[in-house]
């Protein structure tokens, strides 16, 4: 499935005027994509994921999906299509609601249709993907969960939906390195498989460097800079002016050049790290 905005512009409105969020956005999303969206608090990532996942329709412009022009959720016709889109909110965890963990991540595929034995298949295996024992968890109250756990019973909900494009806004928010790492994995998995693709909304830079495959930094609504986080990585100063900090990586092959080692911007890894300071100090 191919998500694609067009010249998309959104505004809320707020109290009968219009406050302008997002400015003349293109972007595509198809199979296989790894899209991470960062930007500083309040420069619409939040609202851009929304507009991803047919929670929103735009002011201007157009969203489709395969091409085909669409309308958001909940509007009857293009729903069913949109089935193929999980989004996974903020702190998705707070919309825990049912008895039993097995409850509530049954909840989406039920309303799709499912029932029974293959329902439960389903739960099964998104419990599994997020790394929680189906025999041990299902049966618990999901509040009786740690925090980290009870935000995978929440990414599990929507993983058994088998969504094609996965849409998590800020996903690790909050969690100890621990639990962030856990969430990682199962992005991770999640992206693996065949024909799947990922939008990741994080502002931390380590994780976008990690994981994505292309870009977008939004800056007050706009489309400030958009590349392979190799090439978004090496203009620490830009990323500064959007009120971004770059990863750690970048940062120390950064000190080292302004105390005048020939090192590369151009890492990613601690790996390529070590390669490029010892390529400097075999020099
Ligand atoms: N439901 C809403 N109604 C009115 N304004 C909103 C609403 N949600 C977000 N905003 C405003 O839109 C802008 C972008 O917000 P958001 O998309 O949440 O950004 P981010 O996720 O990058 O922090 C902010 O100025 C925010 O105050
Ligand atoms: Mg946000």
């Amino acid at each position: 499935m191919e998500i694609g905005l067009q010249e998309v512009s959104f505004a809320y409105r707020v109290a009968g005027r219009q406050l302008p969020v997002l400015e003349n956005i293109n972007i595509k999303v198809s199979p296989g994509d790894f899209l991470a969206i960062t930007g500083a608090g309040g420069s619409g990532k939040s609202t851009l994921a929304m507009l991803m996942a047919g929670l929103l329709e735009p002011t201007a412009g157009r969203v489709t999906l395969d091409g085909r022009p669409v309308r958001g959720r909940g509007k009857g016709k293009d729903t069913l299509s949109w089935q193929r889109v999980g989004m996974v909110f903020q702190q998705p965890e707070q919309q825990l609601f049912a008895e039993t963990v097995a409850e509530d991540v049954a909840f989406g595929p039920r309303n799709m249709g499912l029932n029974g034995t293959g329902l439960e298949a389903r739960v099964k295996a998104a419990l599994r993907a997020v790394g929680l024992e189906p025999q041990r968890v299902s049966g618990r109250s999901p509040f009786s969960l740690s925090g980290g756990q009870q935000r995978r019973v929440a990414i599990a909900g929507i993983l058994a939906m088998e969504p094609e494009v996965l849409i998590l806004d800020e996903p690790t928010a909050g969690l100890d390195p621990a639990g962030r790492e856990q969430i990682l994995n199962v992005i991770r998995a999640f992206y693996r498989r065949p024909g799947k693709a990922v939008v990741l909304i994080s502002h931390n830079m380590a994780e976008v460097a990690e994981l994505a495959r292309q870009v977008i930094v939004l800056h007050r609504g706009r489309v400030a800079l958009q590349g392979t986080p190799r090439e978004i990585f090496r203009q620490g100063e830009a990323l500064r002016s959007y009120g971004l900090i770059p990863p750690p990586l970048t940062r120390l092959m950064q000190k080292l050049r302004r105390q005048g080692a020939p090192v590369t911007m151009e890492v990613l890894t601690l790996t390529e790290a070590r390669e490029a300071i010892l390529a400097w100090l075999g020099a």
